[in-house]
């Protein structure tokens, strides 16, 4: 599956210098350590479990499961029997074992240039038993979930480590999302506590972060259920250091005269004051492997979001290693990824992965036009990041405004330049290596989801030749195949479905609550395989260029949304008798929301009207999920079981009048007529 020989065309390759250095220095090596991955997985990660610290070691085998629905339920169980607890991994030994107490564990950088904060692992360490010293006296235990809605804090990090100390399992939250979507998740995972925040800036625009969170619990109140408490941050309004050792982060410098927070005494608590009066000592609840370590939502194609799954020692040994042989970790390197902890790209490559390696991090509250669009590379300069991990959509938009600001910066400390998220085009790739990295630095186009944990199809960056575009070969144990529709599996260049053929430790375990969507989700479309949803093609020299997703999900800015959620919160409306949505190409969100909406007798499709609807969808979701275009669709194309046909959908959104095949139309004549309606989308 993996060609005996990288090919020497058509590639960019490592510099030498990175080679000297690198953990894995050749393609031969990467093939060496990849096939004693999947053909001894109990020695290969037996090696990788040496680093950390364990309680009592694993009795089974090293990975146990069943992937085939037709044999019995799926199961995957890694290292059964053993006992360790993540954050003594990632803090104390660190601290203590390796005498990295006074290694910077975060630079922060507010929203605001000037705003900063170093954290080091001490300090971090400090306020995390702090917090999980409160969380044990406000009754949380082993197995309670947490609900954390925060903005890219330190505290965020504080937070999740917290819970994870005491064997709770956290559920974040993206701040971005509605009050709705939080409601939704709280009562998804039973929440007992939130923890949030005041409020925050993203760029110029202030966002009233608790008044949201309160709108949440209201919402869950309405459906019976109560958050018992809820931890409040404060990060605008905050009046004066009540934490010693300048470990919190510090206001911030902008007025914020229009933050509204409002308090509720009886459910509302103050971070500061609780943290003031906790011990900064707190004994790490030992757990099994496969205890829960967080639920993490992402969107499913039904409309209702997932709750994704994760456990303490797959998760750990895997975000560890991924980190440090696709960054190709270095102790000296400052490392830098953009992503925010709300999505899976924050817990595995801001908090997890680097932290378990001692790594020094950048942790940035901003946005990369604020308040210019230099900011990315005016800190990249200023921290010395050396290894610095984006998404596609950001490199787009950053491209837009060509190389002068860029190179209003050196960024000579980058070494190894990542993204994530989806697919990105050659030409922004190559804008990348040559225009960001300045053909210095390898590019790691990673492919992972939620639901892998960390990354599974990735170059490693001194060791694969690079193609612009191809996430390459997979990471250490993971078989990836592509099959036909009928599920055989395809070799040489192909294309199909992707899929894989075994576990690897990161991968998830379950949906919470829900083992049967789990099954049905990924396992049932072809038994014996882990179905991504993903497309895939291989060319002739083996490399995996993803093409997308083949289900109803789009990805917008590298944020997976399903037609189906975006529809119901358009059909809540009393004026939407009908909603059909479908992904259009986007220059820079790679793909944006079209919408096509049929109205109800006795309503008017007026401008007002897509103005209320936009909002509602952002009030239900979130801002990313607000539509680009909507059209009136006073008909849809159904076939004459009455299924909304979205391929055509799609070809009317692009005005492509190749329609294919339309012999299943129930009704020829609505196809015209959403012709003529058509949003100009140029
Ligand atoms: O479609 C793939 C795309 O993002 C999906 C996973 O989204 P999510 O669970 O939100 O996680 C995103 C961050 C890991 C995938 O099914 N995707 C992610 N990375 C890539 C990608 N598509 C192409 N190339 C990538 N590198």
């Amino acid at each position: 599956m993996i060609p005996d020989k990288a090919p020497g065309e058509d590639v960019y390759q490592a510099t030498c210098d990175l080679r000297k250095e690198a953990h894995v220095p050749s393609f031969e090596k990467y093939k060496e350590l990849y096939l004693k991955s999947v053909e001894n997985p109990e020695e290969f990660w037996g090696d990788v479990a040496k680093d950390f610290f364990w309680k009592s070691k694993h009795t089974g085998q090293f990975l146990d499961y069943n992937f085939d629905v037709t044999k019995g339920k799926v199961y995957i169980k890694c290292m059964e029997g053993a006992i360790t607890n993540i954050c003594y991994n990632v803090l104390d030994r660190n601290v203590h074992d390796k005498k990295m107490g006074d290694k910077v564990a975060f630079f922060w950088e507010g929203n605001e240039p000037g705003d900063e904060l170093k954290v080091t692992y001490r300090e971090l360490l400090k306020q995390v038993c702090k917090m999980a010293n409160v969380l044990k006296s406000l009754g949380v235990k082993k197995g309670d979930r947490i609900s954390i809605y925060m903005p890219m804090v330190v505290e965020l990090v504080v937070a999740m480590l917290a819970c994870a100390r005491i064997g709770a399992v956290h559920s974040i939250v993206f701040a971005g999302f509605s009050a709705e979507s939080l409601c939704e998740r709280i009562l998804d995972s039973q929440c007992s506590l939130l923890i949030t925040a005041d409020g925050f800036y993203r760029g110029d625009k202030l966002i009233n972060l608790k008044m949201i969170a309160d709108d949440a619990l209201e919402k869950c109140t309405e459906k019976n259920f109560s958050v018992q408490k809820c931890i409040m941050l404060k990060h605008l309004s905050k009046d004066g250091s009540l934490l010693p050792e300048g470990s919190q982060s510090p206001p911030a410098k902008r007025a914020c005269s229009d933050l509204q927070v409002p308090w509720n005494p009886e459910v509302d608590l103050c971070w500061h004051t609780l943290m003031e009066e906790a011990s900064d000592e707190c004994e790490p609840e030992w757990c099994q492997s496969e205890d829960p370590l967080f639920i993490l939502y992402t969107s499913g194609s039904t409309g209702k979001p997932k709750g994704v799954l994760h456990t303490v020692s797959g998760y750990m040994l895997y975000t560890a290693s991924t980190f440090k042989y696709v960054f190709d970790h270095q102790p000296d390197d400052v490392y830098w990824c953009t992503a925010d902890i709300g999505w899976i790209t924050g817990h595995s490559y801001i908090t997890y992965g680097p932290l378990a390696n001692g790594a020094t991090s950048v942790l940035f509250e901003g946005l990369p036009t604020y308040p210019d669009v230099s900011r990315m590379w005016e800190i990249v300069d200023k921290y010395q990041v050396t290894k610095f991990y984006t998404a596609p959509t950001a490199i787009r938009l950053l491209m837009k405004y060509g190389s002068g600001p860029v190179q209003k910066f050196t960024r000579r400390s980058l070494k190894v330049l990542g993204t994530v998220g989806e697919p990105i085009n050659p030409e922004a790739w190559l804008w990348y290596y040559n225009v960001v990295g300045e053909k210095r630095c390898p590019v790691v186009d990673t492919f992972w989801q939620t639901e892998t944990g960390g990354h599974v199809l990735t170059p490693l960056p001194a060791a694969t030749p690079m193609k612009p575009g191809s996430a390459a070969f997979p990471f250490f144990g993971v078989v990836p195949a592509i099959l036909n529709e009928s599920g055989e599996e395809l070799e040489g260049p192909n294309e199909g479905y992707l899929v894989f053929k075994q576990p690897w430790p990161g991968v998830m375990r379950t949906v919470y609550g829900n083992h049967e969507r789990f099954e049905t989700t990924y396992f049932k479309k072809f038994p014996g395989y882990y179905v991504t949803g993903d497309g895939c093609r291989r060319d002739k020299d083996g490399y995996l260029w993803i093409t997308g997703r083949i289900d109803d999900m789009l990805n917008v800015s590298g944020h997976l949304l399903s037609t189906a959620e975006v529809e119901s919160a358009l059909v809540e409306h009393e004026a939407v008798a009908e909603a059909a949505v479908v992904s259009h190409p986007h220059p820079v969100k790679g793909e944006s929301l079209y919408c096509f909406i049929t109205l109800k007798d006795g309503f008017d499709y007026t401008i007002s009207l897509e103005a209320q609807l936009k909002k509602q969808v952002r009030e239900k979701i979130g801002a990313i999920a607000t539509p680009d275009y909507m059209q009136n669709a006073p008909g849809l194309p159904k076939t004459r079981s009455g299924k909304i046909m979205r391929r055509v959908l799609r070809k009317i959104a692009r005005n492509e009048r190749d329609l294919g095949d339309v012999s299943t139309l129930a009704d020829c004549t609505v196809i015209e007529q959403l012709f003529q309606n058509r949003c100009n989308t140029a």
